[in-house]
């Protein structure tokens, strides 16, 4: 990133992590400029001779002022080599891959393989990491009680999985970290369809060692042999999704292992951020509203008294995209090639008209603000043709972005500085301490 900064703006800082400089110099180089100025020789330099001002009380507030971006709009917090995301192109590439290749073709542990260890697997690699995923996929004895307390008390899907996950560490403490990350991966999927067994009323089936991921997840859902048009277009729903950049659930993640804690703990908090509407949380009200809309003629007039409301349109605007999400592509593409009902039929085309009359209205209420279709509203389409229930969409978004998670957190680790940012302080000052007894 230094040499990057230094091709670009003739300077660079020498911090790696969210620095307040670095944040600067990538979203303000002119201001980073001015913060960079060269009139004190007590400062520490910057490797270059150009040395930064010591910062007196005020100086600091107007750094502050400088440095304080909405959202961490523009803020670059970590290298990864993980994902690429191409806001203004719409193209996503995944360790290399791009997600249209990727995704209808591998299969979901070819995917993780590729992205955990940046190559492609050998067969017998395959084979191995195979192998190994489905031998771990017994829960601990704690996750399934906390799983059995929940659904007593009908505690939602996503809630539950955040609850189990962080009792995954319970029966091995003193698991190595790679070897825990492969446990994680391979029980979060036998969490989420354990839950959805025991709010049917029904004891969770056994994972079965003999089936992939995501041939188990649908076998532990259904209590049958999944066949193969569902099991490909789950695997390439988790190909899609694994990994996207630094997203809000895969920063928490960043943040907590940057502390020095453990995987456990970043994939519970992680959980935690995805769960939100504005993220992982999209899909279930993006097809709420589908079938709220009911029928074509009702889209428009919907739609518009939800933006005359000034309500956001679940499924559609990103922070990175400006164009189409690719991904929504891709899955518009699995979902059309899944062999459905009438009535899937019926609902998918539905929400092609809905997408569509949303798309325009969106630019007609918000003009230049690139708002398009994201990931979530055919993701909602996809997991409805798999004969999922809305409260389980994210869930079994989380069993897959968990991979990215992972993968986060190990390459985090290996970068070993905590990452904190810094707060611009718009309260008061000089406030008089009064006496309790003496307040009005
Ligand atoms: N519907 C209506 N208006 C929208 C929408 C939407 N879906 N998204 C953004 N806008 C509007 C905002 O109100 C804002 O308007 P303004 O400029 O008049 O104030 C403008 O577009 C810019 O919006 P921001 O809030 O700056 O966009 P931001 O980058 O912060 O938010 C987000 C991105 C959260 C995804 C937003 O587009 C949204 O809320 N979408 C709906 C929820 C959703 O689908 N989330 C899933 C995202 S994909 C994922 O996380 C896996």
């Amino acid at each position: 990133m230094a040499e990057e900064q230094e091709r670009r703006f003739g300077f660079a800082c020498d911090h790696s992590g969210l620095c307040a400089r670095s944040a600067l110099l990538w979203t303000s180089p002119s201001k980073a400029a001015y913060w960079w100025s060269a009139a004190s020789t007590e400062a520490p330099s910057g490797g270059d001779g150009r040395v930064a001002r010591p910062m007196t009380y005020p100086e600091t507030m107007e750094k502050n002022m400088q440095t304080a971006s909405s959202g961490l709009d523009g803020v670059i917090a970590a290298e990864t080599r993980l994902s690429h995301v191409d806001g203004l192109r719409g193209r996503l590439v995944i360790a290399g891959v791009s997600v249209e290749d990727l995704a209808p073709n591998a299969s979901f542990e070819e995917a993780v393989y590729l992205l955990w260890n940046d190559a492609l697997p050998t067969a017998a690699d395959l084979a191995s990491f195979e192998e190994r995923l489905a031998a771990r996929r017994r829960l601990p004895g704690a996750a399934s009680r906390t799983l059995h307390d929940a659904a007593a008390k009908r505690v939602p899907p996503i809630t539950a999985l955040r609850m189990a996950a962080g009792t995954l560490d319970a029966d091995q403490p003193d698991a190595g970290t790679r070897e825990q990350a492969e446990s994680v991966l391979a029980q979060f999927p036998v969490i989420v369809a354990s839950y959805h067994r025991l709010l049917a009323g029904l004891e969770p089936l056994e994972p079965r060692t003999d089936l992939g991921a995501a041939a188990n997840y649908l076998y532990m859902l259904t209590g049958m042999e999944p066949p193969s048009d569902r099991v490909r277009a789950l695997e390439t729903y988790w190909n899609t999704v694994m990994d996207h950049g630094l997203n809000a659930s895969t920063f928490t993640a960043r943040v907590i292992v940057s502390t020095r804690s453990d995987l456990i703990s970043a994939v519970t908090g992680a959980v935690g951020a995805l769960k939100g509407p504005l993220h992982g949380g999209a899909p279930g009200p993006a097809l709420g509203m589908v079938f709220e809309i009911g029928s074509a003629q009702n889209a428009e007039p919907y739609l518009r008294g939800k933006l005359d409301r000034d309500e956001r349109l679940m499924g559609f605007g990103h922070r990175i995209y400006r164009v189409r999400d690719p991904r929504a592509d891709v899955l518009s593409d699995a979902a059309a090639r899944l062999v459905r009902s009438a009535e899937f039929e019926e609902t998918y085309a539905l929400a092609r008209h809905v997408e569509e009359v949303a798309v325009r209205l969106l630019a007609e209420y918000k003009p230049g603000r690139g708002l398009q279709t994201n990931v979530e509203f055919y993701t909602a389409l996809l997991l409805h043709g798999l004969g999922l229930e809305a409260d389980f969409f994210t869930p079994t978004f989380a069993a897959s972005r968990v991979a990215g998670w992972l993968a986060h957190c190990l390459e985090q680790m290996e970068s070993g500085r905590i990452l904190r940012p810094e707060s611009r302080y718009v309260g008061q000052v000089n406030r008089p301490w009064v006496r309790q007894d003496e307040r009005a």
